[in-house]
């Protein structure tokens, strides 16, 4: 049942295409494809699995990964301990956001960079992000905090733009006061 992904890494061009609306109803291979990053996402999640089958810890994942260029992200959150919810969402978009901002204090990370990228990466704090579930129905998300950033990072996937490319060069950390690092 457990298929290891083939995740693209950086240096591959078409993490640098902009994913394509996908048409509803879904097709089998991508339902299928969504189960399986659900399932693996969640094992890279828990200790015991992340180190049987070698996986590098990750909540998100677009399809642009597999080299699918679909609007498809996947997202599964760990809000307690051992217990984890996911979120697929499908052409999602963006329809408001705070203008509060926030970074993750200890900076992003991404399964197809694989290496540390310092810096801080100016997120909205929150954001309700509309789409389609697998079943095609239009679903409606608030997202804030560390969920916020997943969604904005996963997207931003879907227009080709990697973490690091909003990492300030000539200032890549915020202070405390300059910014609500989490
Ligand atoms: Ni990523």
């Amino acid at each position: 049942m457990f298929r290891k992904l083939d995740i693209l890494d950086e240096k591959e061009k078409v993490l640098r295409q902009v994913s394509k609306e996908v048409k509803l109803p879904l097709s089998k291979e991508d339902k299928k494809t969504i189960d399986e990053i659900i399932t693996y996402l969640t094992y890279s999640q828990i200790p015991e699995y992340e180190k049987k089958y070698e996986l590098r810890p990750g909540m998100g994942l677009s399809f642009v990964q597999l080299g699918i260029l679909k609007r498809i992200i996947v997202i599964v959150d760990e809000y307690e301990e051992g217990k984890f919810d996911n979120y697929v969402v499908i052409n999602p978009v963006i329809v408001s956001n705070s203008t509060e901002m926030i970074a993750a204090s200890e900076g992003e990370g991404c399964l197809s960079v694989n290496r540390e990228v310092p810096g801080h990466v100016a997120r909205y704090a929150r954001v309700t992000v509309e789409g389609y579930d697998v079943d095609g129905n239009k679903i409606r998300i608030r997202a804030r905090e560390e969920l916020s950033i997943a969604f904005q990072h996963e997207i931003d996937h879907l227009n080709g733009i990697l973490f690091y490319d909003r990492i300030d060069k000539n200032k890549p950390f915020y202070t405390e006061k300059e910014m609500r690092l989490l």
